[in-house]
Formats: structure tokens, sequence, C-alpha cells
């Protein structure tokens, strides 16, 4: 995969509303794009098929999370599909990951990246301390999540693009960062609360971003897309 990839999260609860998007592109351009539960919960398999047979890379965003030799068949299950990435929440542990790996990886050796979500960006201070219980302040506990991650053979972590830097520091310049929370100068926030523009992401270290309303529900999608992919490389 290359760095510097622009995934557009198709949050949409259907086909017809999916395939509304995805027509409106040239026949030569063909977005990477986010399948996440809502689309996934209303096809099923069928439309990661029908999306990769339409020439999409796809990142299939299902955070599994359960024990280890559940993750491990539903990953060998999944990795059929031939998607690029996968992910899990890495809060499931380290055998839950060795077991995702192993499940991920198919006969012939090769396998979807994998990726780990760290904290949910929707989980603050709060929720962390009096919720789950955990006193190590959010920032340490994204890093070490990620750290975790990185030591037992995950490929990257999901994380808000202001943790990228210091995810690459502690985890290393390959540790691939994926980024959602992604605005336009000029756009609507929404319901994200920390948000970074693609020129600014890119120079804070994230590899992908993931941006989902910014390009779909813009007036017009595809130029959208396109200014995203242009900031995002920095022209
Ligand atoms: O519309 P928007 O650009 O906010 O979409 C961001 C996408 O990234 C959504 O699919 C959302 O579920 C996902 N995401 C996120 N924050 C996380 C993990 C995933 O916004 N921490």
């Amino acid at each position: 995969m290359n760095r510097k990839e622009v995934i557009v999260a198709l949050d949409f609860p259907g086909y017809r509303e999916t395939l509304d998007f995805l027509d409106a592109f040239p026949d030569g351009e063909k977005p990477f794009v986010k399948i996440g539960m809502e689309l996934y919960y209303a096809e099923g398999p069928s439309v990661v098929r029908e999306l990769r047979r339409r020439g999409h890379r796809i990142f299939l965003d299902l955070k599994l999370h359960d024990i280890p030799n559940t993750v491990r068949r539903t990953m060998s299950v999944l990795s059929r599909l031939d998607v690029d990435m996968m992910n899990l929440h890495a809060s499931g542990g380290s055998a839950m990951m060795e077991a995702a790996l192993d499940g991920l990886t198919r006969p012939d050796g090769s396998r979807p990246l994998l990726i780990a979500v760290t904290q949910l960006t929707s989980t603050d201070a709060r929720t962390l301390k009096d919720e789950l219980l955990i006193d190590t302040p959010m920032e340490e506990t994204v890093l070490r999540y990620a750290h975790n991650a990185a030591a037992h053979g995950l490929d990257g972590v999901v994380c808000s693009p202001l943790e990228a830097a210091a995810v690459k520091a502690r985890c290393g310049d390959k540790f691939l960062t994926v980024t959602p929370g992604i605005r336009f100068a000029d756009g609507d926030i929404g319901d994200q609360k920390r948000v970074m523009t693609p020129a600014r992401a890119a120079n804070a270290g994230c590899d992908c971003i993931v941006v989902g309303r910014p390009v779909t529900q813009a007036p017009d999608p595809v130029e959208a897309y396109r200014r995203c992919v242009r900031e995002f490389a920095g022209e």
C-alpha cells in the first residue's frame, strides 16, 4: 500500500446510496474506501465483493474484539474477502492480536494490513477514569496500546491526527497511522471534536486519512474528494 492514502468512509445504509455516491466518479477514478459496520451489517459480504469487483481498494472497519479463538476464526473467514486493511480493538490484548494475525494470513502467506483501534476518540478522560477504571492519562494509554500492537506484529493504529506524531515517535516511522477527524478549513466540524485539515494531517505524520462527511455530504462529492487528495499531497 502507498503511504498518503485518502480513504473515503462509505457511511451509508445500503447499496443504493453507496452506488449513487460511487457512480459519480469517472471510470478510471477509484477511491480507496472504508466499509464500516453500518454498510457491512446492512448488505453483508456481497457489498465488499461488489466494490472489489469494481476495482476499489477496501478498508473493512469492523473493529473486532472477542476471545482469541473467535477472532482467529472470524479473521480467517474475512481474509477470503480480499480486502486491503482490517482492524480490531487493541484492548482485546496481545493474545487476541496474535490470533487475529494468524487467522488473517492466507495459505500463500499474504494478508491484509491489520491495524488497531487504541481508545475510541469518543472516549474522553472522564469515561476512561470513571467507567473504564483506567487511571493512566489518555495519551499514555493510547501510546501504550499502540506500542503493544506494534510489539505483536500489527501494522499500525487508527488514531486522532493529533496523536499521529507521538505514535510514530513511540512505534517507529513504518508503523501506520490512519486518522479520521479530518475537516476542510472552511467546512463544518459536525460531531468530531478534535479535527485537522488534510494538509495539516500530512504534516503531522498521518499516513492515511479517513474522510466521511466532508466528501460524501459535499454539494460536489467528486470535487471534494479531489480537493482532499490535493491538499493531503501538499499541492
Ligand atoms: O464523517 P467523518 O469524516 O466524521 O467520518 C469519519 C469516519 O471515521 C467515520 O466512519 C467514523 O466512524 C470513523 N471513525 C472516527 N473516529 C474514530 C474511529 C473511526 O471518526 N476514532
